[in-house]
């Protein structure tokens, strides 16, 4: 049965007044005072209640949402089918560990998801609390399967910020300072991102040169990517590296892990990003949106590769049954309507955004699958010299004007709205872009070349 994709007709984006406002203000100031200060606030903006994809500040203005609390509200804020499920849930039970007993919402969502992952073979599935345990998860498990400790992942990849996930991480500096060690056995090459680097074919120099003179390959456990990289700036994997990384796997025994907690569960128009790339990965993780705002994590493994014995790996709260009936409800809704909305709207975004490349130097790339689109901000489109001061000012001064983006990569901002958005909303954030890189580029006067393409 197709169900209509939930809208959010008829609203607008409503700033009234300099931002923060004063309701705002008094709950920032009450985190300056009593909460840690390693978190990465890139603007003031304080949400308190949220319809479909617009979201309102204790002030009452009104945004266009497309950061969805970082890719997570996959069917926006306040969806009925959701709140009903959790509702009922909460109401029958909130929470008896899977790691000691049996309830059946965990299992129902494993299948679901088992079913669903691509490819033909079984598969198992681990549910967690968060996208750094879900990658924690797929290291142990692959170290674990193969008795390999060697870890191959990307330079500029984010995997999570615990300590195993971090020592994958490799997009900004700050977020390993201070933190060393690492895990060790982890080695780091280039992704394969042909829009920065042309001539750079980091799987020939993992094959010819790191697999021969440093890292034999039957140490390797593991090849771990993110199909389109998201923190690192919404690089995307190009097809025939995917094939030749699935290849190299499959001549070394080396396992394949895709990172798709940001990518995965529609985000890119089909239900797993690596879809696109008919590419089998043997490990899944996936988090953000799969239960649209309540914690869970998810590692779908090839049945025969999750073979750890009886307390190997567990959670007191990973799967908790409330987030299980969440993330049933979001399947369902995926099912019927809103992953071919995102497809759709998706294609629309990019057609809107890649015109707005014509009129607006500053705009280098606009990249992306789905509703998982990022702009990068360049001074010259040959050098590529990277905007970073004016993609910092976009994103302000969009928030100014009612429209909520989120900053990736070094100089790109990316477009990550809930997969239910409308043609309508898309075109008022694309009409909000416009305007802000106009603004934006007329006081950066000068400095960019848009001859030099
Ligand atoms: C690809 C990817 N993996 C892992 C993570 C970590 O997820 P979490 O913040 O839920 O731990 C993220 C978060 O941004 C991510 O984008």
């Amino acid at each position: 049965m197709m169900t209509k994709v939930q809208s959010s007709e008829g609203l607008a984006p409503k700033v009234s007044g300099p931002l923060p406002g004063p309701k705002a203000r008094e709950v920032l100031e009450r985190e300056r005072n009593f909460v840690s200060g390693s978190h990465t606030k890139g603007y003031p903006f304080v949400a308190d209640h949220g319809e479909g994809c617009f979201i309102w500040d204790p002030d009452g203005n009104c945004f266009l949402d497309f950061a969805a609390g970082i890719a997570v509200n996959l069917l926006g804020h306040n969806h009925p089918r959701v709140n009903e499920a959790v509702a009922a849930q909460m109401k029958k039970l909130a929470h008896y560990s899977a790691a000691d007993f049996y309830y059946e919402p965990y299992g129902l969502l494993c299948e679901r998801l088992a079913k669903l992952a691509p490819g033909d073979g079984p598969k198992k599935v681990f549910l967690s609390n968060s996208g750094t345990e879900a990658v924690e998860c797929a290291i142990k498990l692959a170290r674990y399967h193969t008795n390999r400790y060697h870890l191959i992942a990307f330079l500029g990849s984010f995997h999570g910020r615990s300590l195993g996930s971090l020592s994958l991480t490799s997009s900004r500096a700050v977020q390993r300072q201070g933190f060393g060690p690492m895990l060790g056995g982890v080695t780091h090459i280039p992704f394969p991102d042909e829009y920065h680097h042309r001539d750079l074919d980091s799987i020939d120099f993992l094959e010819n040169v790191l697999f021969q003179r440093m890292i034999p390959p039957s140490d390797v456990a593991a090849i771990v990517l993110e199909p389109i990289q998201g923190e690192g700036g919404y690089l995307v994997m190009p097809p025939e590296h995917m094939k030749r990384i699935r290849k190299i796997c499959d001549k070394h025994g080396i396992l394949l892990i895709a990172d798709e907690v940001q990518s995965g569960m529609g985000r890119t128009g089909k239900y797993f990003c690596m879809e696109h790339y008919g590419v089998e990965p043997d490990i899944i993780t996936l988090a953000k949106g799969i239960a649209n705002g309540l914690p869970l994590g998810a590692t779908i493994a090839r049945s025969h590769i999750m073979d750890w014995t009886a307390g190997a790996h567990t959670s007191t709260f990973g799967g908790n049954p409330v987030a299980c009936v969440a993330s049933l409800a979001v399947l369902n809704e995926l099912k019927n309507g809103v992953l071919d909305n995102c497809a759709r709207v998706g294609a629309f975004l990019t057609e809107r955004l890649k015109a707005l490349a014509e009129h607006h130097p500053l705009i280098g790339d606009v990249r992306g699958k789905g509703l998982m689109l990022a702009v990068e901000l360049v001074h010259n489109r040959r050098t590529l010299e990277p905007a970073t001061a004016e993609r910092d000012r976009v994103v302000e001064r969009a928030f100014q004007n009612g429209l909520l983006l989120i900053g990736c990569g070094f100089t790109g901002f990316r477009i990550v709205p809930p997969l239910t958005l409308s043609e309508r909303e898309a075109q008022i954030g694309v009409d909000i872009i416009d305007r802000v890189l106009s603004e934006v580029e007329s006081a950066s006067g000068g400095q960019v070349h848009p001859s030099r393409k």
